[in-house]
């Protein structure tokens, strides 16, 4: 399948797998380059920009396919180094990186001059055209279903995505709630390029994290998930858990009183718990609605191919047959 995507990349198959926290190591970014998509390494799960380089090395090791970095600008208290990240990134010879939170213009010019092509991940058509305007090269498109961080906006996809295709001149992918061959004809149908998965790669054989995490999002469905921290204005969609319970029990009797400190416990720090340990009550991770798609754990291999055989035979057999003669 040829899309503005694989060319832009440079993929066989227009599927990204989006920065994922604690998840996005080399062995996930190389298996789902090695599988003819986009894969990205989780920038600030490295603690040092120098950390990234070496992760950047390893993952080279793994794949001599394209691969990516995400790079997440959020209003952390500590602000990470991000020009020596960028600099990690553009040393190590990547040519892709995907941005997300704030703004990244002040960034662009050095990745764009050593031919780093960068996709903004945003949830609203207006930051969309943003990152058009300062001259990102593509974006994902995030819908209110997403795992992580939707934004305040609550949109979902089937809207979302026809309103970014009716303004945007540069190419998007479909972003939340993506699982399979039926996700990537109707992201295509509704104006995407491709399409961005984050919690569908978790649950693989690839995947670097606790067997724990995939049978949980195996076990779930899409009832599963919760939104926290709204009244932060920093809301994310997270799987139901007994830690998100006593959160939002918080939320409830503090209401508009709620400061992050209240529910440091449930969220910071909570990853590694999660992902190498699998205590998966430990706190707040990020799960998409989509969990309710989810029933197996594949290799990242056999995921793609299968949601390219199933996209070409719902596009040649399915879509086709609706014609009349
Ligand atoms: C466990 C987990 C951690 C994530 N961490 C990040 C992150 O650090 N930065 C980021 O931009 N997106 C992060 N995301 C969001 C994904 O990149 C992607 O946008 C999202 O999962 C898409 O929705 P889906 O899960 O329905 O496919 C995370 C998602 C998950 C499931």
């Amino acid at each position: 399948m040829k899309t503005k995507i694989t060319e832009l990349f440079g993929i066989e198959h227009p599927i990204i797998q989006g920065g994922m926290h604690h998840v996005g190591y080399a062995e996930m970014a190389a298996a789902v380059s090695n599988a003819g998509g986009l894969g990205m390494i989780t920038g600030l799960t490295q603690r040092s920009a120098d950390d990234l380089a070496r992760e950047i090395a390893r993952c080279r090791e793994m794949t001599d396919k394209p691969f990516g970095v995400n790079l997440t600008f959020l209003p952390i208290i500590n602000t990470p180094d991000y020009p020596a990240y960028i600099r990690a990134i553009v040393d190590g010879g990547v040519k892709a990186v995907e941005t997300a939170g704030n703004n990244p213009q002040k960034y662009l010019p050095q990745l764009h001059e050593a031919g780093v092509k960068v996709i903004h991940k945003c949830t609203s058509v207006r930051h969309a055209l943003k990152a058009q305007s300062i001259g990102c090269d593509a974006v994902s498109v995030d819908g209110f279903e997403c795992a992580g961080h939707p934004g305040e906006d609550d949109v979902p996809n089937f809207i979302l995505l026809p309103r970014a295709a009716d303004e945007l001149e540069i190419p998007f992918v479909a972003s939340g709630g993506m699982a399979d061959g039926r996700s990537l004809v109707a992201a295509l149908a509704l104006g995407a390029q491709g399409i961005n998965m984050g919690t569908r790669f978790i649950a693989t054989k690839e995947a670097p994290v606790h067997e724990n995490v995939k049978q949980a999002i195996v076990a779930a469905s899409e009832l599963d998930t919760r939104l926290v921290m709204r009244g932060l204005r920093n809301t994310e969609r997270v799987l139901r858990n007994a830690a998100v319970d006593r959160l939002m029990e918080k939320e409830r009797a503090l209401g508009a009183a709620l400061k992050f400190e209240d529910i440091i416990e449930e969220v910071a720090g909570v990853y590694p718990r999660i992902m190498k340990e699998g205590d998966m009550e430990a706190g707040a991770w990020s799960c998409g609605m989509v969990a309710g798609l989810i029933h197996d754990i594949p290799t990242v291999q056999e995921l793609i191919d299968r949601i390219m055989a199933e996209a070409t035979s719902i596009i040649r057999q399915r879509l086709a047959g609706f014609l009349a003669d």
